[in-house]
């Protein structure tokens, strides 16, 4: 490859992508995806703080008829200030996303650690489980239940400080019967309660000792203590907690364990018992924590009333721009006739032209030029990806289009292939160049200058 576009290939890496503000935060990466919601990574642009960004689509919640449910549990996730809960720094909404601003916990989940060095020594997994406890205790006073206490609901700061997140926020995912007692539909079955298996509703606060008692069962043993490849099996061991206490436990850990996998959810350990347990109280660090006396709830109301005033909107920066580095080290390519590289005569896998039309203008010329040439069209802000539709010597023909801002009125255009035969992507470029030949522009003054109005 020629060095022109390798100093191509280096500038289009270097280039900052779109980015996405949501009110004041600016979004960044996926830290994880679940059913109902996605967690996103993001800054706050007048203080540079970190958080993670519950995103929710508003129509999830509001056919579940629980806005009041939510709205009260989102009221008291706010005013809990404690060392071992993922504090909820705000909430905002748009016409169809909600967005749970959180404290962003630096140290990835708890369970990493076992999936790196197998279990935990008997101390380690003693202090997340009084870190546990406290949080579990803290939120239960407070009328606040987890119901869905599991390995990925587990994390760690940089201190090895426990954060158990999404506590109140369960509601969202679940659906609640007029009695009173919480019924779930789904959760992970390993770390469900019996009683919560059986559907028959159940007590939210014996429910998360029991996902504890799992959660302990697991730090120090490495392992489940009901796995069955078969649910029908998985069910029958947890409703009769049948399971075996590995011989390294010790006999304090042991007799904890036993009394909170108590099928019985009314014989079953409670948090005060655990609390004056020898085994849990060696080396015990009571929590120290302050209440925020001064806790905003306007940002709740306004999410959960009808009010439009305070709607965020989800904005998507405009293109990149470039500076005049980037911008030098790729003129090589201003042009689209250079797809063949003139010292080695080679085809190029990259190449990119300038143009004076208005972004989203270039963006739809690439895309009608290559619909009809049987091309599968994903687009994401300013970037494309383009996918044939036949299967080529080397795969399917895969190639990425991407526009850069070069001044206010000026885009570049880059064209690379990601995938496929480079044969293939010469021909697709022929076509391909001649239906985009509208828009380029290539520096000298033509018919195009006139129509550059973009701004
Ligand atoms: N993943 C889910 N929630 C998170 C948080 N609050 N911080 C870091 N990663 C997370």
């Amino acid at each position: 490859m020629s060095s022109a576009s390798t100093s191509t290939s280096t500038a289009a890496a270097g280039a900052a992508r779109p980015r996405t503000r949501v009110g004041k935060y600016q979004l960044g990466r996926t830290l994880g995806q679940g059913s109902f919601a996605k967690v996103k990574f993001a800054t706050n642009t007048e203080t540079g703080d970190r958080v993670a960004i519950k995103i929710i689509q508003r129509d999830q919640i509001l056919h579940h008829r629980m806005v009041e449910q939510i709205k009260r549990e989102i009221s008291t996730m706010k005013l809990i200030k404690h060392p071992n809960v993922v504090n909820l720094v705000e909430v905002m909404a748009s016409k169809t996303k909600i967005y749970i601003v959180l404290e962003y916990v630096d140290g990835g989940e708890l369970f990493d650690e076992i999936a790196k060095y197998g279990k935990l020594d008997e101390n380690s997994a003693r202090r997340y489980f009084q870190q546990l406890i406290n949080a579990v205790d803290y939120c239960h006073s407070r009328g606040v239940y987890h119901r869905d206490l599991k390995p990925e609901n587990l994390l760690r700061d940089s201190y090895g400080t426990l954060k158990v997140s999404d506590f109140g926020l369960s509601a969202i995912s679940k659906q609640v019967r007029d009695d009173g007692l919480l019924h779930t539909a789904c959760g992970t079955p390993n770390y469900v309660a019996p009683e919560v298996l059986t559907d028959k509703g159940y007590d939210g606060t014996s429910a998360d000792v029991w996902s504890c008692g799992v959660i302990l069962f697991v730090l120090m043993a490495g392992y489940l203590p009901f796995d069955e490849p078969n649910l029908m099996a998985l069910y029958r061991k947890i409703e009769r907690a049948i399971f075996f206490l590995p011989s390294w436990f010790s006999s304090g850990a042991k007799d904890v364990i036993k009394r909170i996998l108590d099928p019985n959810p009314v014989t079953r350990m409670t948090i005060p018992e655990i609390l004056e347990h020898e085994w849990f109280r060696e080396d015990y660090k009571a929590p120290h924590f302050e209440q925020d006396e001064d806790v905003n709830l306007d940002d709740v109301d306004a999410v959960f009333s009808n009010n439009q005033d305070h709607l965020v909107t989800e904005r998507i920066e405009k293109p990149v721009s470039m500076n005049a580095f980037e911008l030098i080290s790729r003129s090589e390519g201003f042009s689209l006739e250079n797809l063949f590289n003139k010292q080695t005569g080679l085809v190029k896998r990259e190449t990119c032209f300038t143009s004076k039309r208005p972004a989203n203008e270039i963006m739809s010329k690439i895309e009608e030029a290559a619909k009809p040439m049987g091309f599968n069209v994903n687009k994401r802000n300013y970037k494309m990806k383009l996918k044939g539709d036949r299967t080529g010597r080397k795969g399917q023909l895969a190639v990425v289009t991407e526009v850069f801002e070069v001044a206010p009125s000026l885009h570049m255009v880059e064209l690379r292939k990601t995938g496929g035969d480079t044969l293939e992507f010469h021909k697709f470029y022929k076509n391909f160049s001649s239906g985009l030949k509208d828009i380029v522009w290539s520096g000298e003054s033509n018919s195009n200058d006139d129509q550059s109005t973009s701004t």
